[in-house]
């Protein structure tokens, strides 16, 4: 397997343009079995998950052409016929946005077998909500050897679903099933994240019928059918906030070129309270600190537009080196702690207390062989990796793979010595 080696102690200085986002990107590409027109999405990021997730849909009927550009790509995926509504557990169990197929094929084909999911092991994860949700959409809905057998043979009713905890998923699900149900759905207590809105938008590209995109109530009347569109990717708001952690660990300066400050303006703000300068502009965001020492600060994860979870283990990297202790509470997931037995390589002491990480700044890491858990705590350990004295060698690169796009190139180009080894077969 590679290996990701870093040289620490560089400040980062530099432009860092932000590739096209992986959350908004996997259900974008879903959206694609909603039409037997073409869908083009252009500012694709270049991406294991992509790659996984495109597999699974050329497998159900999907036809992708890919136009490979310098900084992102184009992808076309035409599902003119539906070939299988089977999405298979060698392919779902890779990554958890493939089970997100479940809303289109069910809209459109009136029946879906698709397995139960995989991802990145952060905690139970259920689909309790997805499968609730559609119930109340008429489908009939059975759990057979790890797979849901989901049918609405007279095609899915609109209805009112509440949920009663936010879920990104399901929202990305259920709105995608109401385009084409009969009649009025109305999804409260929604997930109301930037690449929610990005997918409502595509959608709504596509002919869908949808109010309320943006907040935690969103009104989907149901529509005969959707034709083809051409959609803009957002951009990565939790690859621009982990370049951001990194440029503020490092004692750096770095524009992010692409970024939209207001998407993670929680993860700004908490980082300006920490001392670093931050300015967001048109289409870009500057991060910097000068000398300074960065100052502890309280973190509660939470959804948004409170500070993503997703770039938790990034910013307790970071407060691994400030000034006086800091407590981080994960609200969002109960077991998204793994990078703290990592950090600790590096000399970091923190202590776990339930949902709570108390982090007692140490004034350096030191570099360290260390093993990435999922794929945010791969980038926790890349950040920490960066400012530690001598090397750190991050083993299980794979996870990284799946959602940070050509992150030592892009690394490199502001300075930071980071490589990567190929491993020998
Ligand atoms: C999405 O996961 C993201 N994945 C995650 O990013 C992100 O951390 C998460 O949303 C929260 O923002 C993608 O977009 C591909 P949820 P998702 O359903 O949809 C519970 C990354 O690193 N829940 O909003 O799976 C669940 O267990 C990944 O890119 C139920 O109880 O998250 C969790 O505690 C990791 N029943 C909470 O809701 C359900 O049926 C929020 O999960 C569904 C969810």
């Amino acid at each position: 397997m590679d290996t990701i080696h870093i040289r620490g102690g560089r400040r980062l200085k530099g432009r860092i343009p932000v590739s096209g986002a992986k959350n908004a990107a996997l259900p974008l590409m879903t959206a694609s079995l909603l039409t037997d027109e073409p869908l083009t999405l252009t500012n694709m990021p270049r991406l294991a998950d992509v790659r996984t997730l495109g597999r699974l849909l050329d497998v159900l009927g999907a036809d992708m052409s890919l136009d490979e550009g310098a900084d992102a790509d184009v992808m076309t995926l035409h599902a003119k016929d539906i070939r299988s509504t089977t999405a298979p557990y060698e392919i779902v169990s890779k990554i958890r946005a493939s089970f997100w197929v479940l809303g289109p094929l069910l809209a459109r084909c009136h029946e879906a077998k698709v397995s139960l999911p995989g991802g990145c092991a952060i905690g139970a994860r259920p689909v309790d909500l997805y499968i609730k949700g559609l119930q109340k959409m008429g489908a009939g809905i059975d759990l057979v050897d790890g797979y849901v057998h989901a049918s609405a043979p007279g095609g899915l009713k609109g209805a009112v679903i509440r949920s009663p905890i936010v879920s990104v998923g399901a929202t990305h699900t259920l709105m995608m099933a109401a385009t084409l149900a009969d009649g009025l759905t109305v999804l409260e207590n929604a997930a109301r994240e930037p690449e929610i809105v990005d997918v409502a938008n595509c959608l709504v590209a596509m002919g869908a019928k949808i109010e309320g995109i943006g907040t935690s109530t969103l009104r989907i009347e149901g529509v005969e059918r959707l034709h083809g569109a051409t959609h803009r990717v957002i951009s990565d708001r939790i690859e621009a906030g982990t370049y951001a952690i990194a440029a503020a660990m490092t004692g750096g300066e770095i524009v992010l070129e692409g970024a939209i400050g207001e998407t993670f303006e929680a993860a700004l703000s908490v980082l300006r309270a920490a001392g670093a300068e931050v300015e967001s502009e048109q289409g870009a965001v500057r991060v910097a600190r000068n000398g300074a020492r960065l100052q502890a600060t309280d973190v509660v994860t939470q959804v948004f537009p409170g500070f993503p979870t997703d770039l938790q283990a990034q910013f307790m990297a970071l407060m691994t080196v400030a000034e006086g202790e800091s407590e981080i509470t994960e609200t969002i997931f109960e077991n998204r702690f793994m990078h703290v037995q990592e950090l600790a390589r590096f000399g970091a002491d923190i202590s776990l207390h339930g949902d709570k990480a108390l982090v007692r700044g140490v004034e350096k890491l030191k570099g360290a062989p260390v093993m990435a858990s999922d794929l945010r705590a791969s980038a926790a350990l890349i950040i920490a990796g960066l400012a530690a004295e001598g090397e750190t060698i991050v083993n299980r690169v794979y996870h990284l793979d799946r959602g940070f796009e050509r992150i030592e190139a892009k690394l490199s180009a502001c300075g930071a010595e980071i490589w990567r080894e190929k491993a020998t077969q």
